[in-house]
C-alpha cells in the first residue's frame, strides 16, 4: 500500500502501476517550482499527472492501521488486516470500522459495502483477547457499548452491508457478520460464540443478533456449549444468505451486490430500517453491557484468558 504524504488519509491501491503514478505525484507535488519546471518541463507530463489521478480517484482508499478500504464502481470493500492475529478485533480496529463504514456512507457514489477478513482462515476470531488483560469493569463496560454502536452504525446503515465470510467467525468474528445485512460465507467457514470459555459472555449485540437470527434454541445451545459450527449447518439455521467455495466468495458478494445496485436507493434504505424496526428490543443490549462489565471482577474471567494465553484448559471456580 503506497502512502502519499501530501494527501494524507489517501493511498493508493498496491500494484506497480499504481505505485509508478503515486510516486510521479508525491514527486511532483513535492517539488518546488524551479525543480518542477525541470524535472516536469513538459505540460504533457503534468496534464498526465493529473488526468492519472482524476482516473484513480475513485479507487483510492482511506488509510487505516487495521483495514484497506478499496473503492470500485459503487462498492466498497472493507479488509480487516490482521491476519497474524487471525483479523482478531482489538479496540482500535473496531474504531476503524466504525470510522470506514461511516466515511462509505458519506460518500455518495457509494452503493453497498462488503466486510471481509484479510487472509484465507479467518474472517475475524474475536475480540482481541490481548487487550481483555486487567479491564476493570468500568473499561469493559466501556468496551462493550463502543463495540455495540459501531456494530449498531452497521446494521443501520442506509447502505446494505454484506459479510463476506471468509474463515473462522468467532465470538465478535460472528457478531460482526450478524450486524450486517447479508451473510455470504466460504465453504471453509466456521461459526461460533466461544466467549463463556473465557468467562465472559458476548457483548457486541451477539446474544441478542444470534437469537433473533436462528431463535432462541439454538442460540442458547450454541452460547453456553461454545460449539463451533461450520458454514452448512449455519446456512441451515438460517445465519447466512449463501455458502460458496472460498475462490468464489467474491464474486458471489460482487453478483449480489449488483443486484441490488440496480434498485431505488432510498427504498432500500427503507426497507434496512423497517426490518431494523421490527423487534429491536433496546433492554438486552443494555443487559450485555452491564453482564460484560460484571464478567471482569469475576476470577473466571482472569482464568479464561490466562489459559487462553498459555494455550491449556482453563480451571473454572464459579467466582
Ligand atoms: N484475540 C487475540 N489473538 C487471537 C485471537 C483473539 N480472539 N484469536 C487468535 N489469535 C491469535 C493467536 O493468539 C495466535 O497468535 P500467536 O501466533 O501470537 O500465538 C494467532 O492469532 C493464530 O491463532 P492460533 O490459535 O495459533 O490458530 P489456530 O488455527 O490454532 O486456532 C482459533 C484458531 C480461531 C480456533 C483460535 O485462535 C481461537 O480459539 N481463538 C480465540 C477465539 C475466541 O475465543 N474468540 C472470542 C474472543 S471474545
Amino acid at each position: 500500500m503506497a502512502s502519499i504524504p501530501f494527501l494524507p488519509e489517501i493511498s493508493l491501491q498496491n500494484s506497480k502501476f499504481e505505485y509508478l503514478w503515486a510516486a510521479k505525484i508525491v514527486l511532483f507535488l513535492g517539488l518546488n517550482g524551479t525543480k518542477r519546471r525541470v524535472l516536469h518541463n513538459r505540460k504533457t507530463d503534468f496534464i498526465r499527472i493529473l488526468f492519472t489521478f482524476a482516473f484513480y480517484k475513485d479507487k483510492v482508499k482511506m488509510s487505516y492501521q487495521n483495514l484497506l478500504y478499496f473503492v470500485e464502481q459503487g462498492l466498497v470493500t472493507i479488509t480487516i488486516n490482521r491476519p497474524d492475529k487471525l483479523n482478531a478485533l482489538n479496540a482500535l480496529t473496531v474504531k476503524e470500522i466504525g470510522a470506514a463504514v461511516a466515511a462509505a456512507n458519506a460518500d455518495s457514489s457509494v452503493k453497498v459495502i462488503i466486510i471481509t477478513g484479510a487472509g484465507e482462515k479467518s474472517f475475524v476470531a474475536g475480540a482481541d483477547i490481548g487487550e481483555f488483560e486487567g479491564l476493570s469493569e468500568q473499561q469493559a463496560m466501556s468496551l462493550a457499548t463502543t463495540g455495540q454502536e459501531v456494530f449498531k452504525s452497521i446494521e443501520n446503515s442506509p447502505k446494505p452491508v454484506i459479510a463476506a465470510v471468509n474463515g473462522f467467525a468467532l465470538g465478535g468474528g460472528c457478531e460482526l457478520a450478524m450486524s450486517c445485512h447479508l451473510r455470504i460465507a466460504s465453504d471453509n467457514a466456521r461459526f461460533g460464540q466461544p466467549e463463556v470459555k473465557l468467562g465472559l459472555i458476548p457483548a457486541y449485540g451477539g446474544t441478542q443478533r444470534l437469537t433473533r437470527l436462528i431463535g432462541r434454541t439454538k442460540a442458547l445451545e450454541l452460547m453456553i456449549t461454545t460449539d463451533m459450527i461450520n458454514a452448512q449447518q449455519a446456512l441451515e439455521l438460517g445465519l447466512l444468505n449463501y455458502v460458496v467455495p472460498q475462490a468464489e466468495l467474491m464474486n458471489k458478494c460482487k453478483e449480489i451486490a449488483v443486484k441490488i445496485m440496480a434498485q431505488a436507493p432510498l427504498a432500500v434504505a427503507g426497507v434496512i430500517q423497517c426490518v431494523n424496526d421490527f423487534a429491536n428490543g433496546e433492554e438486552g443490549f443494555q443487559s450485555e453491557i452491564k453482564v460484560f462489565g460484571y464478567c471482569f471482577t469475576t476470577a473466571d474471567n482472569k482464568e479464561g484468558v490466562a489459559a487462553f494465553k498459555e494455550k491449556r484448559t482453563p480451571v473454572f471456580k464459579g467466582k
